[in-house]
């Protein structure tokens, strides 16, 4: 008996953004890494949070695979890009990474509704959600970098945006989480 609730292109498909995920960790841990280097240990921490996160995206498919009966599988991941040639770049880069990356959720999504799966359709929401989390956190530190002046920034201002990060959340708050209750 068959007990493989996906179907072979379904499985294929979640298998590939596994290392999708498992990629970009790799990314934001390489990045993070340039940040350290470049005495940048505030953001630098904050790239190793976002990389963590990613890693758990990662395993979140993974789960999701073998829960229908599938076969999950760990495949090689690509080495990551090149370091950044600065902060703006960085920044603009792990943005465009995020919008990548929904490019592809989408794709299942399109996919789980052409074969009617709405199991992984259902699934799928939650990557949809994250993913707008994901693009706005980016978007926030393009901002903030903007700020703080660019490649044009004092010492003094990439000092203060640094440490702003060291302890910024990676959570950010939704509208569509937000109720009366709990506006925020
Ligand atoms: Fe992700
Ligand atoms: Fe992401």
């Amino acid at each position: 008996m068959n007990t493989n609730r996906l179907s072979n292109e379904m499985q294929s498909a979640l298998i590939r953004q596994m290392t999708k995920e498992a990629h970009a960790s790799q990314i934001f841990l390489s990045y993070g890494c340039w940040a350290d280097i470049n005495g940048y240990g505030g953001i630098a921490n904050f790239l190793y949070r976002h990389s963590q996160e990613e890693r758990n995206h990662m395993i979140k498919f993974m789960r999701y695979i073998l829960d229908r009966g599938g076969e999950a599988k760990v495949e090689a991941i690509p080495a990551p890009p090149e370091n950044p040639k600065n902060l703006t770049d960085c920044f603009n880069k792990v943005f465009q990474h995020e919008v990548d990356n929904t490019t592809s959720i989408y794709e299942l999504v399109d996919l789980a509704f052409q074969e009617k799966d709405w199991a992984t359709w259902n699934f799928m929401q939650w990557f949809v959600k994250e993913q707008i989390e994901e693009e706005k956190l980016a978007l926030e530190l393009i901002d903030k970098l903007k700020i703080a002046g660019g490649d044009q920034a004092s010492d003094e201002s990439l000092f203060t945006l640094d440490k702003a990060l060291e302890e910024a959340s990676d959570e950010v708050s939704l509208p569509q989480t937000a109720t009366a209750d709990n506006p925020s």
